[in-house]
């Protein structure tokens, strides 16, 4: 039986991306990887930021490939934006996914963002997301609080045969550590281990009413 599915309130994709910059910049993750590149917009906003040291994805079209070799550099060069901390390997986020990750040994961003959507976009042979075998992936890396992101995840409460059910996806998420806190907003799934972030952002400053009663005395 299919469950409900959620109303979403849907935000522009600029307030997706500065989202993710705010869950990079709490939990310190200077490693951007995201799989499903399109024509490379979300790398680019990244680079822009100036934070982050590695920006990696992947992309399986080869319209899409073409276009990010050939005119991502020279398009993102005439507005200014410095990409030479991003990265794209060509091909299937299944089978290039390990060797991403085997490159960074910090906490990462993680955009999962690999699926059909129309246009020149594709997907493999044999499944439409390869969400499951990503979560797979990044189980097995030794960092256990990676930030993990999941676009359209409407398609995991519809019970539609391509994807996995939303239960399965919790469940792979709470495997790698049981203390991921999991929030669906925008149609995106946010996994992130709140006691994991580096440091308060209050930095010192009281943090509530009775605190600051307490220093005044
Ligand atoms: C929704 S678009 C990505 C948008 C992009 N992440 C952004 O934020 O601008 C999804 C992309 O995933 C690609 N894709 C689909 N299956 C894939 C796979 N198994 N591995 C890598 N890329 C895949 C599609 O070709 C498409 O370009």
């Amino acid at each position: 039986m299919s469950k409900e599915i959620p109303e979403f309130v849907r935000v522009p994709a600029s307030t997706v991306r500065d989202e993710m910059v705010t869950y990079s910049v709490r939990y310190g993750a200077k490693n951007f990887i995201e799989t499903g590149t399109h024509y490379g917009d979300t790398c680019c906003h990244m680079a822009a930021t100036k934070y982050f040291e590695n920006i990696f994805s992947v992309e399986l079209s080869k319209t899409c490939c073409d276009f990010l070799e050939k005119d991502f550099p020279r398009l993102t060069k005439s507005i200014g934006v410095d990409v030479s901390k991003v990265r794209f390997w060509k091909g299937d986020s299944a089978n290039l996914l390990p060797e991403m990750i085997s490159l960074v040994d910090d906490r990462c961003i993680f955009w999962l963002d690999a699926h059909i959507s129309g246009g020149v976009t594709v997907c493999a042979e044999d499944y439409e997301t390869p969400i499951m075998t990503e979560l797979n992936i990044i189980s097995s890396h030794s960092i256990k609080d990676h930030v993990i992101i999941i676009d359209d995840i409407k398609g995991c409460f519809d019970s539609h045969p391509a994807w996995p059910d939303i239960d399965e996806v919790i469940a792979a998420i709470k495997s790698i550590n049981p203390d991921y806190l999991i929030t669906i907003k925008y149609g995106i799934l946010f996994a992130e281990v709140p006691n994991s972030a580096p440091k308060p952002l209050h930095n010192g400053i009281p943090n509530g009413p009775i605190t600051v009663l307490e220093h005044k005395k």
